[in-house]
């Protein structure tokens, strides 16, 4: 019975992470940074990840707005860079290569989508 259970969780996880069935690797991308095992990027980077008003206080009287940047034009390396430091509001993620990789590939994806839009080449 439990040897029916491995080969069924197998064959799921291996559809998942096939290429051409069950779902796509820009879908794949597009729910890991929506629900990264933590708060999704899309709740402070906006949901093409051009960055947005976290939020907004005030202080002494001053109205100050906390904001998250723009990820869908920075550099792989920057990319990367940013998941082994620390950050102060941003949450620690504990991300493999793949799925760091994944939503890199995703925000450039939503990027040239946005552009084209917008017609720009
Ligand atoms: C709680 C809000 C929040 C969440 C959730 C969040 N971020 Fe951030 N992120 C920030 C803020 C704010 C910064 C700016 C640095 C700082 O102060 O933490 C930042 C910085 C970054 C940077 C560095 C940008 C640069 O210019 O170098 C990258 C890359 C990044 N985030 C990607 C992500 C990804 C991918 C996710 C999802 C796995 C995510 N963030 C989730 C708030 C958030």
């Amino acid at each position: 019975m439990r040897l029916y259970l491995y080969i069924f969780s197998f064959f799921i996880v291996s559809k998942i992470f096939a290429n051409d069935s069950f779902i796509t690797n820009l879908e794949y991308a597009k729910m890991l940074y929506e629900n990264p095992r933590g708060i999704g990027c899309n709740k402070c980077h906006g949901r093409y990840g051009e960055g947005k008003i976290i939020a907004k206080y005030k202080k002494k009287g001053k109205v100050y707005y906390l904001k998250s940047p723009n990820i869908n034009n920075i550099s792989k390396e920057d990319f990367f860079k940013s998941f082994s430091s620390r950050h102060k509001i941003m949450p620690k993620y504990f991300l493999t290569y793949q799925e760091i990789n994944s939503l890199y590939f995703y925000l450039q994806q939503i990027k040239r989508k946005i552009d084209k839009k917008r017609g720009k080449k």
